[in-house]
């Protein structure tokens, strides 16, 4: 992957860039030498290279195990959820399906006719449940999981419960901890030391993505070459670069940053980006709001607002340089639609000039941009951007003067709405 920043200047002073990057590279010494805000929560620094063979060929294992169900049911939310989904979305066709179980989530809002929905398609299937949540006391994926529970009991023996549910959880608090106990169930840790939403790279993330039929052993070795590449205390090292360039716009008044894609299958990449983000660097009244537009889509409907609207944006582009299949524009002898001037040229080749051409107006009309680019869609590629925005993140939000680690916001809703359904 490579980060191409020609397009932040003139928005951003090539003096001040050096100087932030330099106070970038003493952020990240901090990061590595465990000194920081939230350095209690700082193993996904290391994890790709420390990360057990065992616990991986205990993944593979079940994945191969698993391969004849059906479905997969995994329950979670925010960081126990978004990063398998995300991974799951980026590697998968888009119409063809690979051999391994469907995949299907749950327990990631309460929107009752999806779950009503999700048990009566359920209800004919040879499915297994993957249940993770490190507090084990989550909402949203606790109601999914009793009902998902309830229906593995009305149809199957005891013993199913065994055989058809997985849990990852915290390695002794919780719920899910006393039902891994009570049933004698499969279980991973999610480590004390690891947030969820910096978690994909452990069995939360892992586990799924190895259900689902795709390699972990790949997205491993793509982490763990980021992680040395990443952790270099340089100047040119992409994160920094990229961690610099958001501070120093968002000193400039540019408060919103917008991961734009044009290839479809990063719509869920871009929604664990925002969590990422969001909930790393939102506090104490602080913090770049992140967005996402997926393009060509959204040229046609918030395409006005990045042209001409406040300018208080930044963008940044995941672009993918070349296409797995070809598609070629024929030449018609009858031309109706007037796109004989496209013949010969691929449908990949028309969508990078619909972004360049994108970059160039938005640039011009105030947006900085910056651009990450990719060669192609596999776990070795997904994993290194994934370890890109994670350390780049963590730089950023110490620049910032936050702590990336923490969420303390996210408790409000939960204290109103147990109160309002009569918790005790
Ligand atoms: O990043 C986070 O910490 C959150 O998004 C949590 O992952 C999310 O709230 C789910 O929590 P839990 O795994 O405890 O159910």
């Amino acid at each position: 992957m490579k980060l191409d920043i020609e397009k932040v200047f003139p928005f951003v002073d090539k003096e001040a860039l050096k100087q932030k990057q330099e106070e970038a590279v003493a952020q990240l010494k901090i990061l590595k030498e465990k000194t920081g805000k939230g350095s209690d929560f700082l193993a996904w620094l290391d994890l790709p290279q420390k990360i057990s063979l065992s616990e991986i060929d205990k993944i593979n294992k079940i994945a191969a195990n698993w391969k004849s169900y059906d479905a997969v049911v995994v329950v979670g939310i925010g960081g126990s959820y978004l990063g398998a989904k995300a991974v799951i979305e980026v590697l998968s066709k888009y119409f063809e399906k690979n051999d391994a179980p469907e995949m299907l989530f749950a327990g990631h809002q309460l929107d009752e006719n999806y779950l009503s929905e999700l048990l009566e398609y359920l209800a004919d299937k040879n499915y297994g449940i993957i249940v993770i949540s490190k507090s084990g006391t989550t909402l949203e994926p606790a109601l999914a999981f009793r009902l998902l529970l309830n229906q593995i009991k009305d149809r199957f023996t005891e013993s199913a419960i065994k055989e058809r549910v997985i849990a990852i959880t915290d390695v002794q608090k919780g719920a899910l901890r006393k039902l891994v106990t009570q049933y004698d169930l499969e279980s991973f840790i999610v480590p004390d030391d690891i947030g969820g939403r910096y978690s994909v790279l452990t069995a939360v993330g892992l586990l799924p993505i190895a259900v689902a039929g795709w390699n972990i052993k790949e997205m491993i070795k793509g982490a763990s070459e980021m992680q040395t590449q990443l952790q270099e205390e340089r100047a040119d090292n992409i994160a920094i670069s990229y961690a610099a360039i958001r501070n120093l716009l968002y000193e400039k008044g540019f408060t919103n940053e917008v991961l734009a894609y044009s290839v479809q299958r990063f719509r869920f990449f871009a929604e664990w980006w925002k969590q990422l983000f969001g909930e790393s660097e939102g506090k104490e009244q602080k913090g770049i709001f992140p967005v996402s537009l997926n393009y060509t889509t959204d040229l046609h409907s918030l395409g006005q607002y990045m042209q001409e609207g406040e300018r208080k944006l930044f963008e940044t582009f995941i672009r993918l340089s070349k296409s797995d299949k070809t598609l070629t524009v024929s030449k018609t002898a009858e031309n109706y639609d007037e796109l004989n001037y496209l013949a010969g040229k691929t449908v990949h080749h028309i969508n990078s000039k619909a972004e360049e051409g994108t970059i160039e107006a938005h640039y011009s009309g105030g947006v900085p941009v910056l651009q990450i680019v990719i060669d192609d869609l596999s776990e070795k590629t997904v994993a290194e951007l994934i370890y890109f925005f994670e350390i780049s993140c963590a730089i950023s939000g110490y620049l910032l003067g936050v702590n990336p680690f923490d969420q303390p916001g996210v408790e409000a809703y939960k204290k109103n709405m147990f109160a309002l359904l009569g918790k005790k």
